[in-house]
């Protein structure tokens, strides 16, 4: 099993939308996809069709309403053959206050899915734009990173931010995270997308990935409709995009894992 973050705290970046996207698109390709919505506005859970809450969350999993359940019994199938949803709750965002300096916090998740780790091939983990205790946990959870980067002047500031937080966790955690820049809503015709995309790649290199994301109304539409996009007609701009991001990040999984075994 892999699991893969996807954080920024700058909101509104394209998370969800990647999150999504690329999960509805691993389980089109035959793999068992688990997404895990971290965020106490659940707009993952709602765009899967799972009520916010209404059927236990990753709240429980912090065992703050009695004794925690058994990870697997909060596991949604979703309309989609192969892909699951691990749901949030508004109740989530209160966790800060209860258990937020409470030791053994960080690591819930992380034991949450290895339970989990015989049923899913890859977990991708769908984090809040704060840093608290729930990012913290995705952070810990992940064998990798992805950072979606609104390719717009006020980007650069929150990837930072990002990265800083980024780093404190990965000291705490002892090892390191790879990370994997993705621009995102990128429009050519606009100098402020081009220009900052050219920042991006000249400040991060190689740890901005290769396929940009464009700005695509029926990207919107979609969320709007609560569509994942790997059922979209490969034709069009925004799915395509994200189908070549998911060959590039498998392909440099590939990488990392001879590199590992050689
Ligand atoms: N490539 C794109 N083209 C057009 N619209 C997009 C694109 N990516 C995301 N959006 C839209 O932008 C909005 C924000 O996207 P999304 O919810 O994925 O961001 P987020 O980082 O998860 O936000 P938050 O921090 O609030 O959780 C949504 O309405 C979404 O449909
Ligand atoms: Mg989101």
């Amino acid at each position: 099993m892999v699991v893969w973050a996807v954080a920024n705290q700058k909101g509104g970046v394209g998370k969800t939308t990647t999150t999504v996207a690329l999960g509805s698109m691993l389980a089109s390709r035959g793999e068992r996809a688990l997404m895990v919505d971290m965020d106490p506005h659940a707009s993952l859970s709602g765009y899967v069709g799972v009520e916010n809450g209404a059927h236990g969350s990753i709240y429980d999993l912090f065992g703050s309403s009695g004794s925690a359940p058994p990870a697997s019994s909060l596991v949604h199938a979703t309309a989609y053959e192969r892909l699951s949803v691990l749901p949030a709750s508004s109740a989530m965002i209160t966790l800060d206050r209860q258990v937020g300096t409470r030791a053994g916090m960080g690591l819930v998740l992380s034991q949450a899915l290895a339970g989990l780790a015989e049923d899913f091939d890859h977990v991708l983990i769908d984090c809040p734009p704060t840093l608290g205790v729930l990012m913290v946990n995705a952070l810990a959870a992940s064998d990798r990173l992805l950072v979606p980067t609104q390719t717009e002047a006020l980007a650069l500031a929150g990837l930072e931010r990002m990265l800083r937080s980024l780093g404190m966790i990965e000291r705490s955690r002892g090892r390191p995270l790879p990370r994997t820049i993705v621009p995102t809503m990128y429009d050519a015709r606009t100098h402020a997308s081009r220009a900052c995309l050219e920042q991006l790649r000249e400040k991060y290199g190689d740890a901005v990935s290769a396929t940009v994301i464009p700005t695509d109304t029926q990207i919107r539409e979609a969320s709007a409709a609560g569509v994942p996009l790997a059922s979209w007609s490969a034709a069009r701009r925004g799915g395509l995009a994200y189908r070549q991001l998911l060959d590039e990040l498998l392909a440099m999984r590939g990488q990392l894992m001879a590199d590992a075994a050689a």
